[in-house]
């Protein structure tokens, strides 16, 4: 078969399912073209997107400022290695620096290889700096957690899908209550090891669950007086995707450690970024830490370009005041219906809850009936399903889709 013929969607889907490991569960639609908010099977129906790559495309898809900064940079240097200095990687640094906040920035590729970076820069700082006996480290991290895919991510996960005969684990967490400052407080307390706190500002896959008001502040000042680092994955939650640049913006923390994803490259490229001051970040050492692609100049490029669309744009102000609109419009539906029971999210990450066990498949038949009525969506745990479209969306685009999702609720018979 020749490779640009072009094929329908079932073809597509064949040909996955027969030469590609089945990691996967996706909605039965075949997409081959996105732009802004919406996305086009190869059949030619549009769609909004309110999955947004996981909270990558939070620019919208195929921005052209971002592609444009890809393209352009990969006619003149795709990649050096850092074997080479190469003239784009340090203006990107400086770049990203000054937008967080911090001295230093360790470039990375994917979301998981910067919570893996982040986790060996707290242990070493955890050694070097804290005085902490060597391999006694202990990192403290919540339970119903998704920081990614790596043996050592998984090893402090609770999901057995996720978990399942991937063992022996890698040693050294603590896993802890989300939500819940007593437990931290009781966790810091009794490990005089321990050397950081791993949390998500918002737990994204586990359904969109946001910690009450002032826990980040609390948990932040917590790890202050026990001289443990606060380390925030902000790898969905960032980028202006709940209303602010960072999620934990939204209660003034500054984290230790930032590890960074998905939208800092428009997900347009592979882009992971792990940020902390010099009296952390000095803990790593030529050859102590790498990556091939890492820092690589497309990458640098078009996470510039990607960042420079948030503020051009104000995505972060967007994300908040359509968010607000979605919760309100839903809000009011609700009392409407019983197949919903709540809406929860801040800014344009936001999930609803159906009203069903959680091993029921009511959530993705919601979803295929979304599919139908031209809006992609995909159930996160259960019976909750996230809406997470991309920022760039407008007021009269999300009235539409609020349009679309309640009809096809009222519509929707189990
Ligand atoms: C909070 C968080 N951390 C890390 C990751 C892993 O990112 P990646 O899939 O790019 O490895 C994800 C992915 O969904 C995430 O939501």
């Amino acid at each position: 078969m020749a490779v640009l013929e072009h094929l329908t969607s079932q073809q597509a889907i064949d040909l996955e399912n027969k030469y590609g490991a089945h990691n996967y569960h996706p909605l039965p639609v075949v997409l081959s073209r996105g732009e802004g908010v919406y996305v086009w099977d190869v059949e030619g129906k549009k769609y909004y997107d309110f999955l947004s790559a996981y909270s990558a495309v939070n620019q919208g898809h195929c921005h052209p400022k971002i592609v444009g900064a890809m393209v352009e940079q990969a006619k003149t240097l795709t990649l050096t290695s850092r074997a080479f200095y190469n003239d784009m990687l340090g203006t990107y640094e400086q770049y990203a620096t000054e937008t967080f906040g911090f001295d230093k920035l360790l470039p990375m590729n994917t979301g998981a290889e910067a919570v893996e970076t982040a986790l060996k820069i707290c242990r070493r700082w955890a050694y070097e700096k804290k005085g902490i006996p060597e391999n006694q480290a202990q990192i403290i991290v919540c339970e119903n957690n998704f920081h990614g895919r790596t043996t050592t991510i998984i090893s402090f996960s609770n999901d057995p899908v996720a978990k399942d005969n991937y063992g022996p684990f890698t040693e050294g967490f603590i896993k802890i209550e989300y939500d819940n400052l007593a437990a931290l407080e009781k966790a810091l307390e009794s490990n005089p090891h321990a050397a950081g706190f791993l949390v998500e500002p918002i737990q994204g896959e586990a359904g969109v669950y946001v910690p009450s008001e002032g826990y980040l502040k609390k948990a932040k000042a917590l790890c202050e007086k026990y001289n443990v680092l606060f380390i925030a994955d902000e790898v969905q939650t960032g980028i202006a995707r709940t209303g602010k640049m960072l999620a934990v913006d939204h209660e003034e923390v500054k984290p230790d450690i930032l590890i960074l994803g998905k939208a800092i490259s428009g997900g347009v490229y592979p882009v992971s970024a792990v940020l902390a001051n010099d009296n952390i970040m000095e803990v790593i050492t030529p050859g102590s830490h790498g990556s091939t692609f890492g820092g690589n100049p497309v990458a640098a490029a078009v996470a510039m370009a990607a960042l420079e669309v948030i503020k051009d744009e104000n995505l972060a102000q967007n994300a908040q005041e359509l968010g607000e609109v979605f919760r309100r419009e839903l809000n009011k539906f609700i009392p409407t219906n019983d197949l919903v029971v709540k809406v929860r999210g801040k800014g344009l990450l936001n999930a609803i809850l159906i009203n069903d066990t959680e091993d029921s498949s009511t959530a993705w038949d919601i979803c295929m009936a979304l599919k139908e009525n031209g809006l992609l969506a995909k159930p996160t745990h259960g019976n909750i399903i996230r809406f997470a479209p991309p920022l760039v969306m407008n007021r009269e685009q999300l009235m539409d889709c609020v349009g679309i999702i309640i009809k096809t609720l009222q519509e929707f018979k189990k």
